[in-house]
């Protein structure tokens, strides 16, 4: 059977009435033409006859004439209670045009994000939390409140932006009001927006060295200039010198890639240069949820007295990425810019996804996830260490992080991340080469290693397939 939807009905035909080429010949011309690109494929039906002159206002007998015509060409046939199809096999037309040459499956832009180990994407999902999504998407789904359907708030939803107030002044000491949360399409999305009513060209951003590749390159299409700020095991390290800036764009929390927490007195001295200088701290707190030992820092916009912090959090790491939904909490100075250049966007986040977040973080299914989840990453962090360990001797170091998803093990001297990265994805095993991430401190030839939502087995083949693929 044929796994294509029939789209005969909604085929693109339209007469001109004031036309001096007769409705018959128009009719025969756009359907052929229709045949010809393939807009009705071979083995494809045309629309049947009785619709189609209902649709076009004509006597069905002038479709039934085209029709014929068409098959009189070779370019359809008709049988007996399957209408009017194009052949399987089209007569060889020398006004056919060349098929369009194939795009490549995998470019640089539209890259491999798929989920093998030790993809760093990848979050867990298990049978208890599908079970309540099906349940709450299908309630959702049912309800009568035609709001769910239309055009909504371009901050979001009220009840998910109120949810998420509650969640990050509990969890991350976040000082916030519902109405200054704007949710997005994820932490890129509300970073890019705050980027475009930030930013005007050639103005300076303090990007930390080494730095989030998708946000680096967010910040250069907005036509920041970037000046490159060291990180050492304390988070990112200010000196007299550096040239002002009109933002930083920091991940004070575990920055990444390195994973260094920014120490109090440095988050004070960052806020204290933002203050002095007018300047805004973008708060990237993608990664803060998942702790598995010591004590976490409250965020640096709950220590900002002076409205200079944006805080950015997500979705994409407590739930799941496809589900694309983040949110900016924003100085209420930058509220309406932010929504105007949201709206020039994409209007508002969809609804549906919107709803059904609503409920799981309202009705306590998420507190619940995430204590699932915690434990389910700490074995499989474990699991990876020990396979590293146990496949990898001397070549990797891992560095076990308190917290996150990923962790970072550094090569032994003369391997290059980047070649290995290569080799192990022939063998399919993703890793992230750390060293490109570096803008001009001396890079570090590293590995970055997802190990949330793999199953320990897997993890320990994956780690046996790099091994394989470091010769
Ligand atoms: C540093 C950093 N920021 C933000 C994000 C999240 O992006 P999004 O919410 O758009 O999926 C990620 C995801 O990997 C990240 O690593």
């Amino acid at each position: 059977m044929d796994a294509r939807p029939d789209l005969s009905e909604l085929l693109l035909i339209g007469l001109d009435r004031g036309s001096p080429v007769p409705v018959l010949r128009q009719l025969y011309l756009q359907l052929r033409q229709a045949i010809l690109s393939g807009a009705v494929p071979p083995a494809g039906r045309l629309p049947p006859s009785r619709g189609l002159a209902a649709r076009l206002g004509v006597a069905r007998n002038t479709v039934v004439a085209a029709y014929e015509q068409l098959v009189a060409e070779g370019l359809a046939e008709g049988r007996v209670g399957a209408g009017t199809r194009v052949p399987r096999d089209l007569p060889a037309i020398p006004e056919l045009p060349a098929p369009m040459p194939a795009p490549p499956a995998a470019t640089p832009v539209a890259q491999h994000y798929g989920s093998e180990p030790f993809n760093t994407g990848r979050t867990g999902w298990d049978e208890r939390t599908q079970r309540i999504w099906r349940a709450l998407t299908l309630r959702r789904l049912s309800t009568p409140d035609q709001a769910m359907f239309g055009y909504a708030d371009p901050r979001g939803a009220r009840g998910l932006r109120e949810a998420i107030a509650a969640y990050l002044r509990a969890a991350r000491a976040v000082r916030c009001d519902p109405d200054q949360v704007v949710v997005t399409a994820g932490a890129q999305q509300a970073i890019d927006l705050v980027l475009r009513v930030l930013l005007r060209p050639g103005d300076a951003a303090w990007v930390e060295d080494p730095c989030y590749p998708a946000i680096r390159a967010a910040l250069e299409a907005n036509g920041a200039r970037l000046v490159p700020v060291p990180v050492d095991a304390q988070g990112l390290r200010l000196s007299p010198g550096l040239e002002p800036a009109r933002l930083a764009y920091v991940t004070p929390s575990a920055q990444y890639p390195t994973g260094a927490v920014l120490t109090m007195p440095r988050r004070l001295e960052l806020l204290a240069w933002a203050r002095r200088t007018e300047a805004y701290v973008l708060e990237d707190d993608y990664d803060s949820e998942f702790r598995y030992a010591g004590r976490p820092l409250a965020s640096l916009q709950g220590i900002d007295g002076a409205g200079r912090v944006i805080y950015v959090g997500t979705f994409s790491k407590v739930l799941f990425p496809g589900l694309r939904l983040g949110y900016a909490v924003l100085p209420p100075a930058l509220l309406e810019p932010v929504l105007a250049a949201r709206l020039r966007t994409d209007w508002h986040p969809a609804t549906l996804a919107e709803g059904v977040v609503t409920d799981f973080l309202a009705e306590g299914h998420f507190t619940q996830h995430l204590r699932r989840m915690r434990m389910q990453y700490r074995v499989a962090r474990d699991a990876l260490a020990a396979a590293l360990a146990a496949h990898l001797p001397g070549r990797l170091t891992a560095e076990v992080p308190e917290q996150g998803m990923k962790l970072l093990a550094g090569l032994a001297p003369g391997l290059s991340d980047v070649a290995l990265a290569e080799a192990a994805a022939q063998a399919g095993v993703i890793v992230r080469p750390v060293s490109p991430m570096y803008l001009t401190a001396p890079p570090r030839q590293a590995l970055m290693l997802g190990f949330s939502g793999h199953a320990p087995a897997a993890l320990h083949r994956a780690a046996r397939a790099l091994a394989a693929a470091c010769g």
